[in-house]
């Protein structure tokens, strides 16, 4: 053990990691991000195509950072060096990776902030124009003070300030209590919204079948999608599989984070989608269903407006687990490998990428415009949103996935990692030789084929 691993303790318990690992694979990528998809790459296909990939491919990889983090007890970077010092450069990817999120992540943070208060002082302000409200946040009448710059400020502030402080303790005592809060919460809310008059189209949406509608953008969406709410792809699960021992189950351990998450963008979705059709409020593209949308449930159920500011509250909470656990991803790195001090990286990473965040939330009231550069005021704005998105979704965190799969698959192989997944034998894995098949050739060829066409698609829709 080095002395950085001393350092970093251990999760207090067997639930402690499950919700955490949880805390950090729920977010705003399973309640802002994935309705959305959803919706716009045709409803029920989609879910299946979705839960195809976490079924197959999502697990997969899971379980392979897994191993590699328990068998090294290091960080991303580390256990890769410690396999096969060539490939020390992929942690590179994994911290750029995780840089280029965070500085949305922490604008949508800011967001949910944005309308805990506005639920809580002027909800009949959203309620009368919900869609202009959202609108008007991003900055679609002047400049947007308090949705690109305050509370992206403050959620980053708080962000960093858990970072510098040490993850352990706080985040894992939290994620106990405000976890299944969430959980019955979503549950609530997607009865109520599948229960509104008007709304059993958007739930025949959401069920109904239609082949159609299944392209190879689709099978791009969902495997992005799917690495990005099960956090792979920039070693996060390796990182926090290094804090266990060999008496965690890493198997059952997969298996149960990855229903969960899937469960909660499943919920999600069916609490978003019958309420757009419901309420008539579409959205567009612009990852407003989150936001805008749900104005039309609050409005509808007696004391909506406590369970609205109770929703963005956990929401934010959600945010905060994740975005902990990226910002740790990239502090972990520079501290324990390029010998940084902690606290100073911490300010320097954030102040860059705030500034670099500001303009997605400007971009965003532009989202009906092409071109990479638009100008208002005087002033031109780089169209961010979605190339951030594009990038890390179809492009980093595909090849960070493919690099697990081909370390523990290959480099290190299928037996020691086997042997890993069952603590030396001491857990049954019935279906290890499956897993093993799934993670030397079917995971990888599968990215490799979906980054390959995501680079032609990503261009030609562009
Ligand atoms: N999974 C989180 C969400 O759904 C985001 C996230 C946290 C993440 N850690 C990550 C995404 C690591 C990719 C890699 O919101």
């Amino acid at each position: 053990m080095t002395a950085s691993t001393e350092n970093r303790g251990q999760f207090g318990s067997k639930i402690g990691f499950i919700l955490s690992a949880a805390g950090s694979a729920v977010g705003l990528g399973n309640i802002w991000k994935f309705p959305g998809k959803a919706y716009s790459c045709g409803g029920g296909a989609f879910l299946v195509i979705y839960i195809l990939m976490v079924v197959f491919i999502g697990t997969t990889v899971m379980l392979g950072e897994f191993v590699l983090g328990r068998k090294t007890q290091k960080n991303a970077i580390g256990a890769i060096r410690e396999l096969n010092s060539k490939f020390a450069w992929v942690g590179g990817l994994g911290v750029l990776t995780g840089f280029i999120i965070l500085c949305y992540y922490c604008q949508v943070g800011g967001w949910t902030m944005k309308y805990i208060v506005g639920y809580i002082i002027e909800s009949s302000t959203i309620y009368a124009d919900p869609m202009g409200y959202f609108l008007n946040m991003l900055g679609a009448n002047g400049f947007p003070l308090q949705g690109a710059i305050i509370f992206p400020l403050i959620f980053l502030f708080l962000t960093a300030f858990i970072i510098s402080r040490g993850v352990a303790e706080g985040i894992e005592k939290m994620s106990k209590i405000l976890m299944p809060l969430l959980f019955i919460l979503l549950i609530g809310l997607m009865i109520r919204s599948c229960t509104l008059p008007g709304a059993d189209a958007g739930v025949m949406y959401m069920l109904h079948f239609d082949p159609s509608t299944i392209d190879a953008n689709a099978f791009l969406v969902a495997l992005g999608q799917a690495f990005f709410s099960l956090s792979l792809g920039m070693g996060v699960m390796i990182t926090y599989a290094s804090y266990l021992s060999k008496d965690d189950n890493l198997i059952t351990n997969t298996g149960i984070i990855c229903f969960l998450d899937t469960c909660v963008a499943l919920f999600a979705g069916f609490m978003i989608i019958p309420a757009v059709f419901a309420t008539g409020i579409d959205p567009g593209m612009g990852g407003g269903f989150a936001f805008a949308t749900l104005a039309g449930v609050f409005m509808s159920i007696p004391g909506g407006t406590i369970f609205g500011i109770l929703f963005y509250f956990l929401l934010f909470f959600a945010a905060v687990t994740s975005s902990t656990s990226i910002l740790e991803g990239t502090v972990a790195f520079l501290v324990e490998e390029k010998g940084m001090e902690r606290k100073k990286t911490v300010v320097m990473v954030s102040v860059v990428l705030f500034i670099i965040g500001v303009f997605y939330t400007l971009s965003q009231a532009y989202m009906d415009l092409k071109g990479i550069w638009i100008s208002r005021e005087g002033i031109s704005y780089p169209i961010f949103g979605d190339f951030m998105e594009y990038l890390t979704d179809r492009l980093l965190l595909p090849l960070g996935a493919l690099t697990t799969t081909v370390f523990a698959g290959w480099i290190w192989g299928t037996d020691n990692a086997i042997k890993e997944a069952t603590s030396d034998g001491k857990y049954k894995f019935a279906l290890a030789p499956l897993w093993a098949f799934l993670l030397r050739i079917v995971a990888p060829i599968a990215i490799i084929i979906i980054i390959i066409a995501g680079m032609f698609l990503g261009m030609s829709i562009s």
